[in-house]
């Protein structure tokens, strides 16, 4: 009998270690730790999963939405648009290159940006670039237009892709014609490292060369540096170990995906469930990076009882970018004055998932739900 479920466990395959060492026995051996076969490799397997032209591997995925911004020249004073929903690293790489970041509230029916706000901001502060993020593996039904509607403005269109590795747009991967694209492989990710590591994706030559060389001190020789960049390389023992994680990605993200039917499955049947489960966009097939539910009541309420149970929950995310203190004199568009965001932080609610999550881990979690009256 289990007593415990948590929110997030890092499971993986038998015989995954067992590879990872025997890769970094031979780095080891080889002293490759900088620069070296596996990034190559890496890069290649990479490119061909997210059907992308070009990939240049950084040190996480802050650095990734930094080296974007800076290899397509925004910089000090120019706007750049980002969701008042998404973790705080989106926010800070605007405020970090020295930009204005303006916040723009979500849809409350896919919480992704809304394109409608969107448009308004443009025509409104006339920004220089736009970030849209990607959330909980899924991303806007607007996706299409989002991109469309910059390229025809010329506004640079950055995608975070942080959370969506391994997601379908139109039956299609979900990078594969982002103009830019970034990802994080921290290790909760769906394609996570042994430690820190990300990614930028572009089919644009010329700017993934610039993003190659930001990351690597802007060099253009071993001495020749063409830019002020920094180092933001990805070592090869996190290469080493993301190449194993990619060739068990389909599985990894086909156990996710399992796990948040059963959940929709079950929700179906129990309708008088405290939450009410969210489902990605049907233009959309996820990776199952997060089960998303709304609280009946409130986040905090529900997720206590749950945790006298054992059963250990996620709140992605509790607040708005623009209620964060670090936001000084925040820029917001939304309709209305408390935002979608707003309401929707105080009560989303994720339940336990991961990959191979086992069924009883998940009747554990059901049986509880049902328990529990409002
Ligand atoms: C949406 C989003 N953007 C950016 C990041 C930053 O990635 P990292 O932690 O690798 O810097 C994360 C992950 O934490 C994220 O979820």
């Amino acid at each position: 009998m289990i007593k415990k479920v948590s929110f997030i466990e890092l499971r993986s395959e038998a015989g995954f270690e067992d590879k990872v060492k025997a890769r970094w026995e031979k780095a080891l051996h080889n002293s490759e730790f900088i620069g070296g076969s596996a990034c190559k490799e890496f890069s290649e397997k990479i490119l061909d999963y997210t059907q992308t032209q070009n990939f240049i591997a950084c040190a996480n995925g802050t650095d990734a939405i930094q080296i974007a911004l800076r290899a397509v020249g925004i910089g000090i004073g120019d706007k750049v648009l980002l969701p008042d929903f998404t973790f705080w690293a989106t926010y800070e790489a605007i405020a970090n290159v020295g930009a204005v970041p303006i916040m723009i509230d979500i849809n409350p029916e896919d919480y992704q940006m809304d394109f409608d706000l969107f448009v308004q901001a443009i025509e409104e502060h006339k920004p220089k670039a736009a970030i849209l993020v990607h959330l909980y593996g899924w991303c806007s039904t607007r996706l299409k237009d989002f991109r469309d509607y910059c390229a025809q403005k010329e506004i640079y269109l950055i995608e975070d892709g942080a959370q969506c590795m391994g997601s379908l747009y139109d039956g299609k991967p979900i990078f594969e014609k982002a103009f830019l694209a970034t990802t994080s492989f921290y290790p909760a990710k769906v394609l996570g490292a042994a430690g820190d590591g990300g990614g930028i994706f572009s089919n644009n030559k010329e700017i993934s060369q610039i993003c190659t060389q930001l990351t690597n001190h802007g060099r253009s020789s071993h001495y020749g540096h063409e830019y002020i960049g920094w180092n933001s390389r990805l070592d090869e023992l996190q290469a080493h170990f993301l190449i194993e994680s990619l060739n068990f990605l389909p599985a990894r993200i086909s156990s996710r995906r399992q796990a948040e039917q059963k959940y929709l499955e079950f929700a179906k049947n129990n309708l008088a469930l405290p939450l009410s489960m969210k489902q990605e966009p049907s233009i959309v097939k996820g990776n199952g990076y997060l089960q998303v539910s709304i609280a009946n009541t409130s986040y905090k309420e529900l997720s206590e009882k749950l945790k006298a149970k054992g059963i250990f929950t996620g709140n992605v995310y509790p607040s708005p970018m623009s209620a964060q203190k670090g936001a000084k004199q925040p820029i917001v568009i939304n309709k209305n004055k408390l935002s979608n965001g707003a309401q929707i932080s105080a009560k989303v609610l994720n339940l336990p998932l991961f990959p191979y999550i086992t069924d009883t881990e998940l009747n554990y979690v059901c049986d509880n739900l049902k328990e529990i009256i409002n």
